[in-house]
């Protein structure tokens, strides 16, 4: 058996630890809850990817389109020979419309997914056979340094998607000072965040008509019992996600529909009918709110750029 093997055993064992460990402890603990980024395996990448495709999932669309409009002005702020550092790259979609707008000396995709960086940072040096392209598999919460990148004349953050409204706030303020210490005192970040609207548009982003954002949830489920040899009756829960107008955020959860007991890596657990575990805050900003969020972390928000209907906006924040 080669290194490479040997290398990505150990560190799957050691995700597979990580895992255990989280779920336990959220079982264990009231409200239950267990951390958004296990729903990223490689099931939960692909399903993603597909809600990012929903008619209802206005999101990534919208973003797309600000970004596509906009590509230009951000190589303009960028300059030449930067380097594009991505958190939670996923399938790099939106990333390919900076990559043939900026001079990028170097791209680092980082993802929490090792199947689904592998297979997307393939597809991408096969696509831009002329640029450096250096994947990072990694938590980028739980990233302190960056591995050795090629030399680049400035570094530019791009966090899409409005991950950073799956952040509680005061994780986002961690969040910006973090990217902020890795993008280093002359970098920039490229923000996308999801606005606050009308709560019956924003109910029905999380609660699409096909199923597939129930799917994903529940892929959670399907995990457990995979890695964890969980016996988790799929049937049995549900997932549920609402607007919560006081906190701006949606909320989202897996229910039990009736009273059982559940095994999970040789514990149990009850649940009683009507009971959730918390998954996944989705936090919705104005300008004002995420100005001082980013403030916070180090940033300002130089350029802010929205779509006619103002769903969604593009941020290029800049060390202050
Ligand atoms: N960043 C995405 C968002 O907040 C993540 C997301 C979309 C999500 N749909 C979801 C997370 C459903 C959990 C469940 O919109």
């Amino acid at each position: 058996m080669n290194g490479i093997v040997l290398e990505r055993e150990r560190a799957q064992a050691a995700d597979r630890e990580e895992f255990r460990r989280a779920v336990l402890d959220g079982l264990s603990r009231r409200p239950r809850a267990i951390p958004a980024k296990f729903l990223y395996d490689a099931r939960g990448s692909a399903l993603f990817d597909e809600i990012c495709d929903l008619p209802e999932y206005y999101l990534t669309r919208t973003e797309t389109g600000i970004l596509r409009a906009r590509a230009d002005d951000i190589a303009a702020l960028s300059g030449p020979a930067c380097g594009l550092v991505e958190f939670g790259a996923g399938s790099s979609v939106k990333s390919r419309l900076l990559l043939d707008a900026m001079d990028l000396a170097f791209y680092a995709p980082i993802d929490i997914s090792r199947e689904h960086l592998d297979a997307s940072v393939a597809r991408l040096r096969h696509d831009y056979r002329a640029l450096p392209i250096v994947g990072i598999c990694a938590d980028y919460m739980a990233l302190n340094a960056l591995p050795d990148l090629p030399p680049a004349s400035r570094r530019i953050g791009f966090f899409p998607g409005s991950s950073i409204g799956n952040l509680k706030p005061e994780e986002a303020v961690a969040f910006f000072r973090k990217a902020h210490a890795l993008l280093g005192r002359d970098g920039a970040l490229v923000l996308g965040v999801d606005l606050k609207k009308d709560s019956a548009r924003l109910h029905a982003a999380y609660n699409d008509s096909a199923g597939v954002t129930a799917a994903f949830t529940l892929n959670l489920l399907r995990r457990m019992n995979r890695e964890l040899q969980a016996t988790f009756d799929l049937k049995a829960f549900a997932h549920e996600a609402f607007y919560n107008p006081d906190e701006g955020r949606i909320e989202i959860y897996f229910r039990s529909l009736c009273d059982q007991l559940v095994v999970v890596a040789g514990k149990t657990f009850s649940f009683l009918e009507g009971e959730r575990v918390h998954t996944e805050y989705s936090y919705k900003y104005e300008e004002t709110g995420l100005a001082d969020l980013a403030g916070r972390g180090g940033f300002r928000v130089a350029h802010l750029w929205s779509d006619p209907e103002r769903l969604f906006a593009v941020a290029y924040l800049t060390g202050r």
